[in-house]
């Protein structure tokens, strides 16, 4: 009995040997392990023998069983490997290959001044409101101080839509009339107002017959020259550097008295003189001034209660000077190669 059991755990364990894929596996299993299988079936004879017998055929049948469900599981995990591991060589994918780029956009160096701007004027206490780019001649211009026929209009020449009364505003200035008078001259103002302007300009390197400009107003008692001079002193510094200095000029316009234009000191060659201002040394950013009584009181304040102070800066002359942009279409020819130079996570 024993010879058999020994021949047939050979004749299996070779079978096993021999096998070529986990069905072979699967099918031996069945055949030798399974139910009415030859090692089940020498479990049967059991009974024909004497107690000390049992003890060695039970050991001999354990072994047996064992030997094969073992052999038969290394096969099977085996295969299984192989199987696993041709699957990973056919998908692998090579981690030390370069990844594909995928272009990502960049902020426009014009809204990231005006953002700029932005967050030190909030800081101040200003609020940002918006206005109309299609706008009325008297907002435009008369309420500023420059009544129709005036030959200061001249140089604001823009684009009419209807007749002579609707038109793409010349300046962010009307927003200051559109505030007093929404205001109705109860309260006190304090806005910016970054927008678009519009001119009958040929485009070359410093024209664009669209631009930005960032408005600014304030309206309250007691505002005096001193008062835009500061602000703006501290503005400047704040964007432009803490060693700027700011330079007042005299100026003229219709809708402020007195009036200045607002330079800055060079912050390329902090003064000295440069390319960057054409070796003067300053660089100017806007107009300003204190506003008009005539203006004051047509948009509904008390000039005798009331006063304030304007400004105007030109955001792509402050964006072109900070960032050593030469030409103003830069802002808005589109060209993803200039935007990629002034990405601004590289600027900051
Ligand atoms: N609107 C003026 C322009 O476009 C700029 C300006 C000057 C705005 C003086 C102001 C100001 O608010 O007070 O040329």
């Amino acid at each position: 009995m024993k010879e058999k059991v020994e021949k047939l755990k050979k004749e299996i364990l070779e079978k096993v040997a021999k096998a070529k894929d986990l069905k072979i596996i699967s099918d031996l299993r069945v055949e030798y392990l399974g139910k009415k299988g030859p090692i089940n079936e020498l479990t049967s004879h059991m009974k024909e023998l004497s107690t000390d017998e049992k003890k060695d055929f039970g050991k001999l049948l354990n072994d047996i069983k064992q030997a094969v469900t073992e052999a038969l599981d290394n096969k099977k995990n085996k295969f299984e490997e192989e199987e696993l591991n041709k699957k990973l060589a056919s998908e692998s994918i090579d981690i030390t290959l370069p990844a594909t780029k995928i272009p990502t956009g960049s902020p426009n160096i014009l809204e990231k001044v005006i953002e700029d701007f932005e967050d030190v004027f909030m800081s101040m206490g200003y609020d940002i409101v918006d206005g109309p780019e299609l706008e009325e001649d008297r907002f435009n211009f008369e309420l500023l101080g420059l009544p129709k026929g005036h030959p200061a209009r001249d140089a604001q020449d823009t684009f009419y839509v209807k007749d002579d009364e609707l038109l793409l505003r010349s300046h962010t200035s009307p927003v200051q009339a559109r505030v007093m008078l929404a205001k109705k001259g109860i309260e006190p103002v304090r806005i910016i107002c970054p927008g678009k302007a519009y001119r009958r300009d040929d485009d070359d390197a410093t024209h664009s017959h669209q631009f930005t400009q960032i408005e600014g107003l304030i309206v309250d008692k007691n505002i005096k020259l001193s008062d835009l001079k500061g602000t703006v002193t501290v503005i400047c510094k704040r964007l432009f550097g803490n060693d700027t200095v700011t330079r007042f000029r005299p100026s003229y316009y219709q809708f402020t008295e007195p009036s200045v234009e607002m330079d800055i000191s060079c912050f390329n060659c902090k003064g000295k003189g440069c390319n960057i201002c054409k070796n003067s040394g300053w660089i100017t950013i806007g107009g300003a001034g204190v506003v008009h009584y005539d203006v004051l009181r047509g948009c509904g304040y008390d000039p005798e209660k009331w006063s304030g102070f304007a400004f105007g800066f030109g955001a792509e002359r402050c964006a072109m000077l900070k960032y050593g942009i030469n030409d103003i279409r830069t802002f808005y020819n589109t060209d993803l190669r200039e935007t990629k130079n002034f990405d601004r996570r590289e600027v900051e």
